[in-house]
């Protein structure tokens, strides 16, 4: 069921991959509204900062440092989040970890870590806390994946199957919940200009360190979260955000006539 929402009315968040980027920009954004926000990601450094710009903004913030990748860290901190608000309103599920290398070279390690951080950290959070949204009628699962997810892109097999499986789960979980008072919504970016390129592990699991051009000439984290925001409120399925007029033709390809998109994926020019 559709909301009517005009603006977000929930008061509680919390966000993954809230130091940086993306998720740093939706913290920042929300922050104007008054909301309690909880900020999750590995460095306690870089979330403080995001949380001193949040409160200036009007929030609560607390920060909630853990590794994603880290089961017992993951454990710990939903035990946190819990103990200090049994039902945060919203989980954004936002943090994650993209690749540079090829499926060959990669360290099966490198795809664990991926798949842990871009999927299953997300299901694991997504049900700690649904039950309290269930029970309470009112709430929001978003998962931010990516167009990665829609097209097998070289040299990011890992990133692409976790994307995969994530708009898989949170589809299918978005097919379960009508009638619950819970929306689930699925966030699509194509290029914004963050340093997830950069942090994108190679195969041996070191940070790529590589700005991509796609990275450095897509749009503004905030107008990124500006989308994230007003797809939310209209509870859109699948929200997109920094669509290229190419990125929108792949995925047309990939839909209607996969075979020309892997002949024009297998070019140099498109890694
Ligand atoms: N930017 C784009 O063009 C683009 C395109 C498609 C999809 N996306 C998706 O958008 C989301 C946000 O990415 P971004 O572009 O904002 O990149 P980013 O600036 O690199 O942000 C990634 C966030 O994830 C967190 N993270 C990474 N590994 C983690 C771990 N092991 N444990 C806990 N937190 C971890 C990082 O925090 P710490 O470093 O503090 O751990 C950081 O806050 C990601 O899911 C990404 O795949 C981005």
């Amino acid at each position: 069921m559709r909301s009517q929402r005009s603006t977000l009315s929930w008061s509680s968040f919390w966000i993954t991959g809230a130091s940086s980027g993306i998720g740093a920009a939706l913290a920042r954004r929300l922050s104007r509204t008054g909301v309690t926000l909880y900020l999750s990601g590995r460095s306690r450094e870089r979330l403080e900062a995001v949380a001193t710009d949040c409160r200036a903004g009007g929030a609560t913030a607390t920060v909630v440092p853990f590794d994603m990748a880290d089961p017992a860290a993951r454990a710990a901190a939903i035990e946190t989040i819990l103990a200090a608000d049994p039902v945060p309103r919203v989980l954004v599920n936002n943090a994650g970890l993209s690749q540079r290398g090829e499926a060959i070279e990669t360290d099966v390690s490198v795809d664990r870590t991926i798949m842990e951080v871009d999927y299953l950290a997300a299901v694991e959070l997504t049900k700690a806390v649904l039950p309290s949204l269930i029970a309470a009628g009112d709430g929001c699962i978003v998962a931010v994946s990516s167009v990665a997810g829609l097209a097998p892109v070289p040299i990011r097999s890992s990133y692409n199957a976790a994307k995969a499986a994530q708009l898989a789960f949170f589809g299918t979980l978005a097919n379960e919940l009508p009638g619950t008072g819970v929306q689930v919504n699925l966030v699509i970016p194509g290029f914004v200009k963050t340093a997830v390129s950069m942090n994108a592990l190679t195969g041996s699991g070191a940070a790529s360190g590589v700005m991509d051009p796609n990275q450095s000439g897509g749009i503004d984290p905030d107008a990124a979260a500006a989308d994230i925001i007003r797809g939310l409120a209209a509870n859109r399925r699948r929200i997109y955000t920094g669509m290229t007029a190419r990125l929108r033709f792949m995925l047309v390809l990939a839909k209607l006539v996969p075979r020309l998109l892997d002949r024009i994926l297998q070019t140099s020019e498109v890694r």
